[in-house]
């Protein structure tokens, strides 16, 4: 583990805390293996019930860390390098195939891929202060994570547009409305709900609960979608619009 994942376990539950918060917790390559590596270990381990994904902060998660993704942008676009080999999708992979429930606790600014993880989640507690954004589109980029099958399933496609496009922010109200969000609470009680929800569903039957979350979504078929979009993404990397911003992010 880098030390930029925490990895807790209680009780049947698995807590993975984000914990890079001078960084918004921007996810490296080093953090998306961490995140690999422990879900991979939690499939396989019935001590796990649940897994909750959390952050240290006030913030959950600005996305993938840029300086990184500039740094590995070379194995990032080279078509000679396997999707699978490179850490994001290894832990875009392990979200997916993950059979087990996944609850998360989310608080502050929520980035690209900060949010779209979530629609891989069985339950999303939210703190109030809660600011979701999608800035692929205006960064050259286009969504990930499943995100672009996944998001207009939950909200709609015009809604699912409008935000990926227009780069609005979604708030508390908003997420619990178009059902992004299954609760809203204070940020001082954020940990203590999603554990309060973890311990109940950690109670049910392990058996019944992995198969009703596979009736419910379509791995391979989400895999599917993951893949393509990522084919699509590493050649978007290399373009003017996404070069240019990452240099004025950097620059900054
Ligand atoms: N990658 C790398 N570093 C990041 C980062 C990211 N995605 N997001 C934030 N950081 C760093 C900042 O560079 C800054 O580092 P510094 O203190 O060494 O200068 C630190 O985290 C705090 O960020 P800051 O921008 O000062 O906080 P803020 O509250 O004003 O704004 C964000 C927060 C998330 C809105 C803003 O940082 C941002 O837009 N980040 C980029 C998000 C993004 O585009 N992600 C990629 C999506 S594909």
């Amino acid at each position: 583990m880098s030390g930029e994942i925490i990895s807790e376990f209680d009780r049947g539950i698995l807590r993975l805390t984000l914990n890079r918060p001078e960084k918004k917790n921007a996810l490296t390559r080093a953090m998306y293996t961490d995140l690999a590596e422990a879900l991979t270990d939690a499939q396989g381990d019935d001590a796990v019930r649940c897994v909750i994904l959390a952050a240290n902060g006030a913030d959950f998660c600005a996305g993938n860390d840029i300086v990184d993704f500039a740094q590995g942008a070379a194995e990032f676009t080279s078509p000679e390098v396997d999707i699978e080999t490179l850490p994001v999708f290894r832990f875009l992979k392990a979200l997916t195939f993950f059979e087990k429930p996944l609850v998360c606790a989310l608080q502050g600014q929520a980035v690209g891929v900060g949010v779209t993880m979530l629609l891989h989640c069985d339950l999303v507690v939210g703190a109030d202060t809660i600011s979701l954004s999608l800035p692929f589109l205006k960064l050259g980029l286009i969504p990930e994570a499943g995100s672009t099958v996944l998001l207009p399933q939950r909200v709609g496609h015009a809604r699912a547009f409008a935000w990926m496009a227009l780069g609005e922010k979604i708030g508390a109200e908003d997420a619990l409305r178009l059902g992004l969000v299954n609760r809203v609470v204070t940020s001082d009680t954020l940990i203590a709900t999603a554990s309060e929800m973890a311990e109940r569903v950690a109670a049910l039957s392990p058996s019944a609960v992995r198969q009703t979350k596979g009736l419910m979504r379509d791995a391979e078929a989400l895999w599917a979608v993951v893949q393509e979009e990522g084919r699509i993404f590493r050649r978007q990397l290399t373009s003017p619009e996404a070069r240019a911003a990452f240099a004025a992010f950097m620059a900054r």
